[in-house]
């Protein structure tokens, strides 16, 4: 099968990250037989520098010929004092928008091998396997108006949580239907007791449902959902929520499983996924070669799942993350107590082994 990714480094680690992805999307496909056809473009500080554009067209036009685009990180310091739409953040944010990529996935799961990793003891997170689904396109992200006005000294800004039944409703199908798919609990996040947007949001979500009866459906507020989080981190399956709220519970279920360099992420439901680690741009650690690729490895997995419907390929790269994690292999994020290190390069080296070794058994068991 023909594999059209358009891969945007961007800044900070996000070239270390996604080099070593590319080298694992590609070592996939030579084992499994497919045809990558990769196209490489700029986004974020690295498109400002170049363009004057944290999203050049040619970017936009490419990622639309694609069926998968793979993301590294974008924002860079040197960018804090810009206007809004020339930030790196704004070509993400456009980039989200242009694929119509309104449904993050982000899975937050403990590896046994890294408990030393989580702050919590072994006991209350071990199991933890959570789904969280964020709206990307709605909320206060994209809300008008949005302004800040005024003379210094006296300047006010205002932001607007904007949310649609339509935007609700699309987006708790997608929950729903994944929710089947895994021990069929959703708890949807809110703060119905003080927002109108959540109310509408809480109502809506209720109603549909009703079309997924076998999902058992709860509701919590944001506040309590942080506490559970930390407390009970097992104890939940997936988790529906709108795009602020997601965005703050996600880099939280990071820090529960031990490292945010681990998450990897998904945006769907537009024509075009769009793959990406949930970690930034780390600019303290850039070019030292030391930053975790396996978030960014792990989106490949992802695109594999949820572009390509290729379980098996999808399979093979989350079994070489857990084997070398098993085999102590540690970028410096994840080594406690003096773990020996390896750079971003050897533990990407070390999966596209596993990878090939495995894709090679896969195929011929499959012949
Ligand atoms: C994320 C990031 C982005 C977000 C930033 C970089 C715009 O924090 O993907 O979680 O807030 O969505
Ligand atoms: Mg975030």
């Amino acid at each position: 099968m023909q594999l059209r990714v358009t891969c945007l480094p961007g800044d900070g680690i996000g070239p270390e990250v996604t080099s070593q992805a590319v080298r694992i999307l590609q070592e996939v496909a030579d084992g499994f037989g497919h045809d990558l056809k990769l196209d490489q473009k700029e986004i974020g500080g690295a498109a400002l520098v170049k363009f004057g554009n944290p999203l050049p067209d040619a970017t936009i036009q490419s990622c639309l010929a694609s069926q998968a685009v793979l993301l590294g990180a974008v924002g860079s310091p040197a960018f804090d004092h810009n206007p809004r739409e020339l930030r790196p953040e704004a070509g993400l944010l456009r980039l989200r928008q242009e694929l119509g990529a309104f449904a993050n996935l982000r899975p937050a799961v403990f590896y046994p091998a890294l408990a030393a990793c989580s702050p919590l003891r072994e006991e209350l997170v071990k199991g933890t396997d959570i789904l969280i689904v964020r709206e990307l396109l709605g909320g206060l992200y994209f809300g008008q108006p949005r302004s800040i006005e005024g003379t210094s000294g006296s300047r006010h800004a205002v932001n607007t949580m904007r949310y649609s039944e339509p935007e609700i409703e699309r987006i708790a199908r997608v929950a729903f239907k994944l929710a089947n798919t895994r021990r069929r609990r959703l708890l949807s996040v809110d703060k119905s007791n003080v927002l109108e947007c959540s109310r509408l949001w809480r109502e809506v979500v209720t109603r549909i449902g009703g079309d997924f009866p076998d999902v058992q459906l709860s509701h919590m507020y944001v506040d309590s959902a942080a506490m559970a989080l930390v407390l009970k981190p097992a104890q939940f399956d997936v988790i529906l929520t709108e795009n602020m709220f997601g965005d703050i519970l996600s880099d939280q279920a990071g820090g529960v499983v031990g490292a945010l360099g681990l998450l990897a992420s998904a945006s769907i439901g537009g024509p075009v996924g769009l793959y990406e680690p949930v970690h930034g741009s780390a600019p303290d650690i850039a070019g030292k070669g030391i930053a975790n690729p396996l978030g960014a490895i792990l989106s490949v997995a992802m695109m594999f799942r949820h572009t390509f419907q290729l379980p098996r390929e999808a399979e093979c790269v989350e079994a070489g993350v857990i084997s070398v994690l098993k085999g102590g292999l540690r970028t410096p994020d994840l080594s406690r107590g003096g773990e020996r290190t390896v750079t971003t390069d050897e533990m990407g080296e070390k999966i596209a082994e596993f990878v090939r070794l495995a894709a090679n058994a896969d195929t011929r068991v499959a012949r």
